[in-house]
């Protein structure tokens, strides 16, 4: 998605923002410039469509330079990723912007300004907002006073970062319903979409809350609310570390990001658990009274979110002995609910920015849900402030695109949850035990499925060539087997179906043939049997088949079928430990294709948009 940084400073800002850039490159973008005004109060301007690259070799050939600036990566959403469409935006030369976000009344709008002799360059939405900033300082409103007339007339969603040519020295920045955090530093202040792009300038941070407007300069920053009132908002120091958002010697960041799973689920896991049980008061001092209530779950995420939702569906039910629901967000928020008494609203966002799942909270939050609960990776992010009860996941920041390790802490997360709420109902201690047990063991079972990475790196040669496959996966597998494809067609673009393994034959096994590789993921579960008569299936209809297949599982070897054996765990934990193999397969079947493992096309990390 779109992402913001800009600088207010006495060294020049053109490196610190081409640095935010190549930082936010991981949110997924089409396009990027940069804005700077110099020392004779005139803004200039570069853009161009690809990547940050290509807006740094404009520079080499025509630099900026000054102390003022704005730059952006976009995501396209109104028009097509062109120079044109490209931020920054600007008004007659005089006011730039850059947005993140979606003005929804902007056709209005832009009517409006033309009928007042204001012309357009792009398709976009953005450039309203510079036109309209512009037309309230021709009417002698300063920067700020301009801003906030112009947040007052837009709907739909936005982070904004505005400067003007004749104030140098000020930004004003402004959030609804997207991200934007100030960065502190000593006689130099900036703004970003979030604080990756400036860990290189500063620690120190203050999250913009809903509606706010900031008076952004090099000594000061005043932060405004909605009714205009001058507000404090808290100071933070991120604990995000520069390095985090290095590749580390690895290849990708998605590689870096799967190899760090052990790591991070210890990181998820770490004061959680005792010997036998998960520690009571992990979902804070409120979760008990709202716990002992309920009766319920409604889960409600997006894209792979959604999947570990699902996974925990057959958990929550089958140990926990409580009903559970699960939906995407953007179906959910757009539909009439009943919703029963007692139950909890979950929601599950590596990013706690997904515009979708944000909705959807907002929208439970008058429906009559118990409470709300997200499991979440980013303290700071909007899901966690809005929700009354949190889990952290605790995995690092995850920068590659497809989401790896967010995943799998995720399960982790849930299955803390599963245990909390289990115990008030089906969920007897020994079967609490069993479940700690496993979950003390992850870490290191994760480890041991990593050491599989040079058999599956072979195993990709056999899908370069192909267009098309299908995942089947039984039971709890079959929410992996969706993740499986969902990761193998995001990043290498081959077209992956998941279903679960007994659908086959009312469809889908007229698919297959020799050309379509069918990847299986077989635990040693009361499912197996049933699970090996489907692969049958495919065997006899000429398919090849690739099975991943618990070390205790038997299969006759045989043409047409390859079996890699996963390390055995215990069932419940079986979801997380056979994801990480079919991470690895759609890994190393993107790098041999080629494509852009961290930054597939089309796709943003953090979904800021409806
Ligand atoms: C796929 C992927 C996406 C996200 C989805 C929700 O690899 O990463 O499907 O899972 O956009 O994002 P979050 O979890 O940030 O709400």
């Amino acid at each position: 998605m779109c992402g913001i940084v800009g600088a207010v400073a006495e060294r020049d800002v053109a490196r610190i923002l081409l640095e935010g850039l190549k930082r936010l490159e991981y949110r997924g973008y089409d396009s990027a410039g940069m804005a700077i005004a110099d020392d004779a109060g005139r803004i200039h301007r570069r853009r161009a469509v690809g990547k940050v690259a290509s807006l740094e070799a404009a520079l080499a050939e025509e630099p900026l330079a000054g102390h003022t600036g704005i730059a952006h990566t976009r995501w396209a959403t109104h028009g097509r990723p062109t120079d044109a469409n490209a931020h920054p935006h600007m008004a007659r030369g005089q006011v730039a912007v850059v947005h993140n976000g979606i003005i929804e009344n902007y056709e209005a709008l832009r009517r409006d300004l033309e009928g007042a002799g204001y012309t357009f360059e792009s398709q976009t939405d953005t450039e309203v907002v510079a036109n309209q900033v512009h037309r309230h300082m021709a009417s002698g409103a300063d920067l700020l006073a301009a801003v906030q007339a112009t947040v007052a007339e837009l709907d739909g969603a936005y982070a904004l970062g505005v400067m003007a040519a004749d104030e140098p020295g000020r930004l004003v920045a402004a959030r609804r319903g997207s991200p934007l955090v100030i960065g502190l530093g000593i006689g130099e202040h900036f703004i970003a979409s979030d604080v990756f792009a400036l860990l290189p300038v500063t620690q120190r941070f203050v999250f913009l809350e809903e509606g706010d407007v900031a008076d952004v300069r090099r000594e000061t920053v005043a932060i405004h609310d909605r009714g205009g009132k001058q507000v404090e908002r808290p100071e933070r120091l991120s604990e995000v570390s520069p390095d985090a958002v290095e590749r580390g010697g690895y290849r990708h960041f998605m590689l870096k990001e799967i190899h760090e799973q052990s790591h991070a689920l210890a990181e998820t896991l770490e004061g959680r658990l005792s010997r036998d049980a998960v520690l009571p008061e992990i979902f804070g001092p409120d979760a008990r009274p709202i716990f002992d209530r309920l009766q319920r779950v409604q889960i409600v995420a997006c894209g792979t979110s959604y999947h570990a939702g699902l996974i925990a569906r057959y958990w929550f039910e089958s140990l926990a002995g409580l009903p559970c629901d699960v939906e995407v967000a953007s179906e959910f928020r757009y539909r009439r609910h009943v919703v029963p008494d007692g139950t909890l609203f979950v929601t599950i966002s590596q990013s706690g920015e997904t515009a979708d799942t944000l909705a959807a909270l907002r929208e439970a939050k008058n429906l009559g849900f118990a409470a709300s609960l997200a499991i979440c990776n980013v303290p700071e992010s909007s899901l966690v402030r809005e929700s009354d009860l949190v889990l952290m996941t605790r995995a690092g920041p995850e920068i590659g695109v497809a989401s790896t390790k967010a995943f799998t802490t995720q399960l982790a997360g849930l299955l803390l949850l599963v245990a909390a709420l289990g115990r008030r109902h089906a969920l007897t201690a020994e079967s609490e035990a069993g479940l700690v047990a496993a979950l003390h063991d992850l870490p290191a079972a994760v480890e041991r499925v990593l050491a599989l990475e040079p058999d599956i790196a072979d195993l990709a040669e056999r899908f370069v060539d192909k267009r098309h496959s299908l995942f089947l996966g039984r039971g709890a597998q079959y929410p992996v087997a969706l993740e499986g494809a969902l990761k193998l067609k995001e990043i290498s673009y081959i077209h992956a179906e998941a279903y679960p393994a007994g659908e086959l034959k009312h469809g889908p096994l007229a698919l297959v043939d020799a050309d379509m590789p069918v990847v299986a993921v077989a635990p040693n579960d009361e499912l197996l049997e049933k699970l090996k008569s489907n692969l049958q299936e495919v065997e006899a209809r000429g398919g090849e088949l690739l099975v991943f297949a618990d070390d205790r599982v038997q299969f006759t070897p045989r043409d047409g079928l390859t079996v890699l054996a996963v390390p055995s765990v215990h069932e419940l934990v079986a979801p997380l430990v056979f994801t990480v193999p079919l991470q690895l397969l759609a890994y190393h079947v993107a790098v041999l294709k080629g494509t852009d493992v961290d930054k597939p096309r089309n796709l943003a990390k953090s979904v800021t948009v409806e």
